[in-house]
């Protein structure tokens, strides 16, 4: 009877129901351990359309005890890092993958036993320590269940994680802090080649930077994946060949799959005098106000604005192409208008997007931004934070470039590119010259769906807005 209570806790029931289950199974047969219910915990839906994650590095090895909550693995999506924990609590029988594969969402991830939980904790060693830790993570840590975003290697909280292939002997082998794994991760090097000196031979920072100092020469090369100039000039004249970061793998497969949307390219340059001068207003109530939790505010929010009121007129921008049956593709229109912001993070490049900016005024706008701002450049962007997005502006105006040719999101069929702003000599009526403020707009569409002419229209209407922002100011609520 309690085998079959088991079984239905397993997928879906309250954690209450479980935890019921298993102390009335305890009482039970408290000392009839050996039956078995191994249990395969599946890869949760952890995105919208993300089929497939690369494990990053797993937590557990086979044997281990797990409780519910405590950390199994970290996978990598397309968007950002994400550490599965346990629905259950058992003992790990079998890991499906390898650090490294990739593993599809819905298939086994590991076999837990369920009725195996050995009362004698001292064999698990490492294990029980740091996921004793790990359940100290603060509550906003385990509100997803079973899965929780980190962006990138971030994983505060998470006092000790493991990688495969140290010369340690213990299950959890390669240990080292997340703002020390931050650092390994951030310079592309491999933590089994550290040797590391802290703790159960944990590496520290200093472990990490004596090895930057004096790395193998084979490791040198590493750094050239993560893109990051070299720091000292190379006497190798050969050419390396590196693995690409975890990173690269997801923008890799992720652009590959947006090349198959033939993209239709559309700029223009917006005169933003007129803009310039209102958010200098702005911005110096701002700096004299109590009220606003905003106390400074960027170019961001007029255009995000000014691209919501536009898709009220254009909403075909907004939509997305369903294609569940490719002989039939379909357009899924959407009401909410979720912008998705490209963000240079430390973790590199994240979308998060803000909700249903169609009911947000400029400051609520800029307070959102400057939330997922600080979110990602923390490493805690939520799941919820970086789904649902309907079309996305690229800003890379603040890192500089005039031009740049975005790329289309597959669940979109529009995305913004903004140049950086200058000042530049133009002509006024009267045939004077005058200082002009000049920022490029340039619309990528997906032209199976967007004709050029619609696009245009939008994009004229967008640069319209941000040239009379009192325009914008008029439509809005
Ligand atoms: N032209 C001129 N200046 C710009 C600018 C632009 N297009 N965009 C930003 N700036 C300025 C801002 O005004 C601010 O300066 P200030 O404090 O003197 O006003 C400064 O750069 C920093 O702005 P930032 O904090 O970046 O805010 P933002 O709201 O303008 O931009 C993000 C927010 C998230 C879009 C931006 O920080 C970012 O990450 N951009 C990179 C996006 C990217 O990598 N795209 C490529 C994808 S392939």
């Amino acid at each position: 009877m309690w085998r079959r209570s088991l079984l239905r806790a397993g997928m879906g029931s309250s954690r209450i129901a479980w935890r019921t289950d298993l102390q009335r199974a305890h009482r039970y047969f408290h000392s009839s351990r050996p039956l078995f219910v191994v249990k395969p915990f599946l890869l949760a839906d952890i995105g919208e359309g993300i089929r497939e994650c690369e494990i990053i590095q797993w937590f557990v090895q086979p044997g281990a005890k797990v409780q519910q909550f405590d950390n199994i693995c970290e996978v990598q999506s397309d968007k950002a890092s994400v550490e599965i924990s346990s629905r259950y609590d058992g003992v790990i029988k079998k890991l499906y993958y390898d650090a490294g594969d990739m593993a599809i969402v819905g298939k086994p991830l590991v076999d837990i036993d369920m009725a195996e939980i050995p009362e004698d904790t001292s064999e698990l060693g490492d294990v029980s320590a740091q996921q004793e830790q790990s359940k100290s993570e603060p509550a906003a840590a385990q509100e997803t269940g079973s899965s929780q975003i980190r962006t990138s290697s971030i994983a505060e909280g998470m006092e000790a994680a493991a990688m495969n292939g140290s010369g340690n002997s213990g299950r959890h082998r390669s240990l080292a802090t997340p703002a020390v794994r931050r650092i390994i991760r951030e310079r592309s090097l491999d933590i089994t080649k550290i040797t590391g000196t802290g703790k159960d031979g944990r590496v520290l920072k200093e472990d990490v930077e004596r090895y930057v100092e004096e790395p193998a020469e084979a490791d040198k090369s590493s750094a050239v994946a993560a893109g990051r100039p070299r720091s000292a000039p190379t006497q190798s004249l050969e050419e390396e060949t590196v693995p690409l970061t975890p990173m690269q793998n997801q923008m890799f497969k992720a652009m590959t799959r947006s090349l198959s949307i033939p993209h239709f390219l559309y700029a223009d340059e917006a005169g933003i005098d007129r803009l310039v001068t209102l958010r200098n207003t702005i911005n110096k109530n701002l700096a004299q106000s109590n009220d606003s939790i905003v106390k400074k505010i960027s170019f961001m929010p007029f255009f995000i604005k000014a691209v919501s009121v536009a898709l009220e007129e254009y909403p075909l921008i907004n939509c997305r192409v369903d294609l569940t049956d490719e002989s039939k593709p379909k357009l899924v229109t959407r009401p909410q208008h979720n912008i998705g912001i490209a963000m240079d993070t430390p973790a590199g490049l994240l979308v998060p997007n803000i909700k249903n900016v169609q009911q947000l005024n400029i400051l609520e706008i800029a307070a959102e931004l400057n939330r997922l701002q600080a979110a990602g450049s923390t490493g805690k962007l939520s799941a919820a934070d970086l789904k649902g997005g309907t079309i996305t502006l690229s800003n890379i105006g603040n890192v500089g470039g005039t031009y740049v040719a975005p790329v289309i999101v597959t669940s979109e069929v529009a995305i913004m590119g903004i140049g950086r702003s200058k000042v530049i000599p133009a002509f006024d009526d009267e045939g004077a010259v005058v200082p002009k403020t000049v920022v490029n707009f340039s619309w990528s569409a997906d032209h199976r769906v967007v004709d050029g002419g619609t696009m245009a229209r939008m994009a004229c209407l967008v640069k319209k807005y941000c040239e009379e922002p009192e325009l914008l100011i008029s439509k809005l609520r």
